[in-house]
């Protein structure tokens, strides 16, 4: 009887353990990659999001990490891996490069740097033409907005970066804005 109560109370523990374990993660969503998301957001009519972003600062995130001057910070940060192998460097020139490969695109690359989903969220569960279109579906289904921008800029834009420029966030804005034109 003992020994029965004892395989009972252990299967529960496990039961409950693991029932929480699941409700604590919530479902990851998969990386698609710039290109994905350029397929619908390319066109003048909504807004050209690509050329933008392409022309932008962010674009170059992960080879400004590329270069002699960036190992040499991540090395006097402490750092024994080159600054492109340094997830304490990635974390504000990259995505995707900390999560399981299944769950990156074919046309995902680290090499985008700051992308679309970095500020966006991943975006393979609200990619489809009906999901956008409504946007409580999106939130839902994985897409960040903003209500206001700068609480994003800050993430990175932060004496936490080794080269840290205080920026005006209104200027920087004008610079990489990208709204679907208005009608
Ligand atoms: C199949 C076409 C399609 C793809 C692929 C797509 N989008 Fe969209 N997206 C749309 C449409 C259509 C809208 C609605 C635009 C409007 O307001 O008229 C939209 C809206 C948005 C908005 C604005 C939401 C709001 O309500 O403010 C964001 C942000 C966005 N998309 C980001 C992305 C990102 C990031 C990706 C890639 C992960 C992506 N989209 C992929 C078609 C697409
Ligand atoms: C908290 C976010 C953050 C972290 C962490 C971070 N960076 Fe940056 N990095 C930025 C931002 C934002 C800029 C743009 C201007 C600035 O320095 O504020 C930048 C700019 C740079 C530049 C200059 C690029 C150019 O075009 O001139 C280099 C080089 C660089 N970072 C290397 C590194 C290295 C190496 C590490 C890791 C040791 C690192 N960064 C960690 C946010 C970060
Ligand atoms: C550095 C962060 C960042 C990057 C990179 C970025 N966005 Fe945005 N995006 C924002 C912010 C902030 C807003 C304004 C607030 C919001 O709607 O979330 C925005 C707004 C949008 C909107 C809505 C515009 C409107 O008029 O309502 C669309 C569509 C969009 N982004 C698509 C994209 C696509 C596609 C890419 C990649 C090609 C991209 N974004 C890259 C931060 C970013
Ligand atoms: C995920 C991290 C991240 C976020 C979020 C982010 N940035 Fe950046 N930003 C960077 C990095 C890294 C660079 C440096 C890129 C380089 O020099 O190659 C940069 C560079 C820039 C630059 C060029 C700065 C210069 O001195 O030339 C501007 C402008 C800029 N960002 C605007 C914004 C704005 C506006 C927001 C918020 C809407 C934002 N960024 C959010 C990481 C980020």
């Amino acid at each position: 009887m003992k020994k029965f109560l004892f395989v009972l109370t252990t299967i529960s523990a496990i039961i409950i353990f693991f029932g929480f374990k699941y409700q604590d993660e919530p479902k990851k969503h998969g990386y698609i990659g710039v290109e994905a998301c350029a397929m619908c957001h390319k066109t003048e009519k909504q807004g050209k999001q690509l050329d933008i972003w392409k022309n932008s600062p962010h674009a170059k995130a992960y080879q400004a990490l590329m270069t002699e001057e960036a190992d040499k910070i991540a090395k006097e940060k402490g750092f024994d891996t080159p600054a492109a192998k340094t997830e304490a460097c990635l974390k504000c020139h990259a995505s995707g490069y900390n999560v399981d490969a299944s769950l990156l695109g074919k046309k995902f690359k680290v090499e985008d740097g700051v992308q679309c989903e970095t500020c966006h969220g991943p975006g393979s569960d609200y990619k489809d033409m009906k999901i956008m279109k409504d946007r409580e579906a999106a939130v839902k289904n994985g897409l960040i907005i903003y209500e206001n921008y700068q609480e994003l800029c800050v993430k990175c834009h932060n004496p936490e970066s080794p080269t840290y420029k205080e920026i005006n966030f209104e200027e920087a804005w004008e610079k990489i804005k990208h709204p679907v034109p208005k009608n």
